[in-house]
């Protein structure tokens, strides 16, 4: 999502007897997460100014009492489809009765997505995103790949991009209709006139890399032909089985690597020996919705893998834009504490999305803060559920 445009005259104000304060700066408090106790923070203009204990804080223009409540950074949620229309409340009830998920309920997507008007697509961004940001996230990632035909995939990213500079062009999604008995036809249009209609609006490059999608050449073929267009890769990978998604968005130096549901050691180490170029991003919004076994966090981090989560919210694998909802399912399903949680859906999603101004409170950081009607962070996973979002900052201004 966009911040507002700062105003020239800026004003201080200083959020104070913060319970449990997040920083995500090991330089300015306890451990990974840099936690501080009875902290404030002050903000100046769109922009951390100033971060310590309360008791310690300078003079500003305004005050706001924490009263012992925890504040974080904003989420950063660096993956989710939000340029749709339609949904598919049948095809989850179908899987709710035990039918499987397939990637092929794409195509119902694509087709109540072609036949909306742009202004309907721009609503559902808007009211997406606004629905996130009401849970405490103030970046997020979102991506075409419901159109599939060069003008379609170009007013996705439209779209997109009037409510955040981090659009991924994913025209990879699956193959398009038209093609289906010429797939090879389908990459030469996406690496082509579709990739120059798309190119100048979008940030990211994606591909659905998966059986049923694309395989592992032509992943590459769309990758490589979209860096030399001066987009950066990221890749859904390992989402419905093993496959060669993880290696190959490791070897092409990609900055994350998306669902890593099923992972070989191979896949693992490639992951760990990439030290954090490439991000393994956990969606597990997807396991819960498509009622699938969760992705091994525990043993990602063990092995030195940095580890972002994010909701991958779409209309059919997972329908949420929550990231609370992702940190409670982390921690409960995969193996991650509360505090491992907490950073891979702020630190991490900002490094998924190689930007070092979010994701953190630090004097300089943009002031993307959250603040949580609880002591500490760690009542997002041990109150799962439960609507704990009080106020909302985005670049300094007060958003919820
Ligand atoms: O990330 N895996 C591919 N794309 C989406 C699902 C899209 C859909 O089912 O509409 C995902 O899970
Ligand atoms: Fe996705």
């Amino acid at each position: 999502m966009k911040p507002p445009t700062p105003t020239t005259a800026t004003t201080t104000t200083a959020i104070t007897s913060i319970g449990t304060l997040v920083t995500n700066d090991p330089s300015l408090g306890q451990g990974p997460l840099g936690l501080l106790q009875d902290a404030a923070v002050v903000i100046d203009g769109d922009r951390v100014a100033w971060v310590g204990t309360t008791s310690k804080a300078p003079a500003t223009d305004s005050r706001l009492d924490a009263g012992g409540r925890a504040l974080i950074p904003g989420f950063v949620d660096s993956h989710s489809h939000l340029v749709f229309a339609g949904d598919r409340t049948a095809e989850f009830n179908a899987r709710m009765e035990g039918r499987p998920y397939s990637a092929g309920g794409i195509r119902t997507t694509v087709a109540a997505t072609r036949a909306a008007t742009d202004a309907e697509l721009e609503a559902n961004v808007a009211r997406f995103t606004a629905e996130a940001l009401r849970q405490g996230t103030t970046t997020v990632e979102t991506k075409s790949g419901y159109g599939l035909t060069v003008e379609d995939e170009a007013r996705a990213l439209r779209a997109a991009a009037r409510h955040t500079d981090e659009v991924t062009f994913l025209g990879a999604h699956i193959v398009a209709p038209e093609y289906a008995d010429d797939p090879a036809g389908y990459v030469d249009l996406v690496t082509g006139p579709m990739l120059d209609a798309c190119a100048p609006h979008a940030r990211w490059i994606d591909v659905f890399c998966e059986r049923g999608a694309f395989d592992g050449d032509q992943a590459r073929a769309i990758l490589t032909a979209g860096a030399a267009r001066g987009l950066v890769p990221r890749l859904h990978a390992n989402q419905l089985g093993p496959g060669p998604g993880v290696r190959l968005a490791v070897e092409l130096g990609a900055a994350s690597a998306d669902h890593c549901t099923h992972l070989t050691g191979d896949d693992v180490t490639a992951l760990a020996d990439s030290a954090g170029r490439t991000v393994a991003t956990l969606l597990p919004g997807a396991e819960f919705s498509t009622r699938s076994p969760y992705p091994d966090a525990r043993r990602l981090l063990d092995a030195g893998v940095t580890v972002a989560l994010s909701t991958d919210c779409n209309p059919g694998s997972s329908f949420t834009s929550s990231m609370p909802f992702c940190v409670a399912l982390a921690v409960r399903e995969m193996g991650m504490t509360p505090d491992e949680a907490l950073w891979a859906a702020t630190a991490g999603g900002a490094r998924a999305l190689r930007r070092t101004d979010v994701g953190r409170v630090t004097p300089g950081a943009r002031a993307d803060l959250t603040l949580l009607a609880a002591p500490s962070h760690v009542h997002l996973a041990y109150r799962p559920g439960v609507p704990l979002v009080d106020a909302v900052w985005r670049a300094g201004t007060r958003a919820v």
